[in-house]
């Protein structure tokens, strides 16, 4: 197997050589079409990466989670799905993707957001847990080469009950072409295959010292990526991003102007989560 490019982008600060080192601050302008370069091809061939996003609420999982799912679209026209199952959420419906509330989605629409539709009763619940679990067992298939984004994860584990199907996913998804990307507020109610299983892991900055020391053990050296998620600035919306393969890691923050989808005049369907 030939070996993973490295990511070589230009710091726009570097860190010292000591053991509190940082690692380097890069503009998503040097970065993202770096990471969109080898984001599924880690050795030049295609191959599924999953991603995870860690962050406390309103620190930008879900612009992250669209912005760079709108632009690998994009540049390579990939297949993609969001699943969001707890409510209607502006920074989804403002991506621009189209929101389909029934599955499957009509030829032609390639990128969506599933509104999978639930509530607070039992039943309503229980509905939405077997219509989430309908559309993973369809999706379920060779050739699937889809991205499947679960804008909080610990909600379909945890309060869908879907835990086991979501580790399945995890653990056998790639050899299907899925590409699984979850929103974690924090690094828990999830199979642990979420966080051992992922290719690409991103970090805003922890909400305390609790979820910095959990996310910080996710992420590798538990020491000194404590330091790391200490040093992130929350109003720049910074974050840390680690690939597993090369063990390489970059601070960032990504503009704050999205891109569209290419051809998301031609797409049909509306945009309304109402
Ligand atoms: N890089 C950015 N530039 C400009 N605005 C941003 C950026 N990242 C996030 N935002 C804005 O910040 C707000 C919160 O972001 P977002 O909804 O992605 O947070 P979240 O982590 O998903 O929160 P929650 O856990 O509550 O769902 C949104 O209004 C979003 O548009
Ligand atoms: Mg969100």
């Amino acid at each position: 197997m030939s070996q993973p490019h490295s990511l070589t982008p230009t710091p726009t600060r570097r860190g010292q050589d000591s053991p509190a080192d940082l690692p380097p601050v890069v503009a998503w302008e040097q970065l993202g079409p770096q990471f969109f370069e080898v984001w599924g091809r880690p050795h030049g061939t295609v191959m599924p990466e999953h991603l995870s996003v860690y962050g406390p609420s309103g620190s930008g999982k879900t612009y992250f989670i669209t912005y760079v799912m709108t632009e690998r679209a994009r540049l390579r026209g990939t297949h993609a799905v969001v699943v969001a199952t707890k409510k209607a959420d502006r920074t989804l419906t403002e991506a621009g993707w189209p929101v389909i509330k029934d599955w499957p989605p009509d030829y032609g629409q390639n990128q969506v957001i599933w509104w999978a539709r639930g509530g607070l009763s039992d039943q309503q619940q229980a509905e939405q847990s077997k219509r989430v679990h309908m559309m993973m067992h369809t999706l379920w298939q060779e050739d699937a080469n889809k991205i499947i984004a679960w804008d909080e994860l610990p909600y379909v584990s945890l309060d869908l009950g879907l835990g086991r199907q979501v580790a399945t996913y995890y653990r056998e998804g790639r050899s299907l072409g899925i590409t699984n990307i979850a929103a974690l507020q924090r690094p828990a109610g999830v199979p642990r295959h979420v966080h051992s299983e992922v290719s690409w892991t991103v970090a805003f900055r922890p909400k305390d010292q609790d979820d910095r020391d959990r996310v910080a053990e996710i992420l590798g050296n538990r020491k000194y990526y404590r330091d790391v998620l200490e040093s992130l600035d929350r109003e720049k919306r910074q974050f840390v991003i680690k690939r597993e393969l090369t063990g390489e890691a970059f601070i960032s923050s990504l503009p704050g102007t999205r891109p569209v989808l290419p051809d998301s005049k031609d797409q049909p369907g509306n945009t309304s989560m109402s």
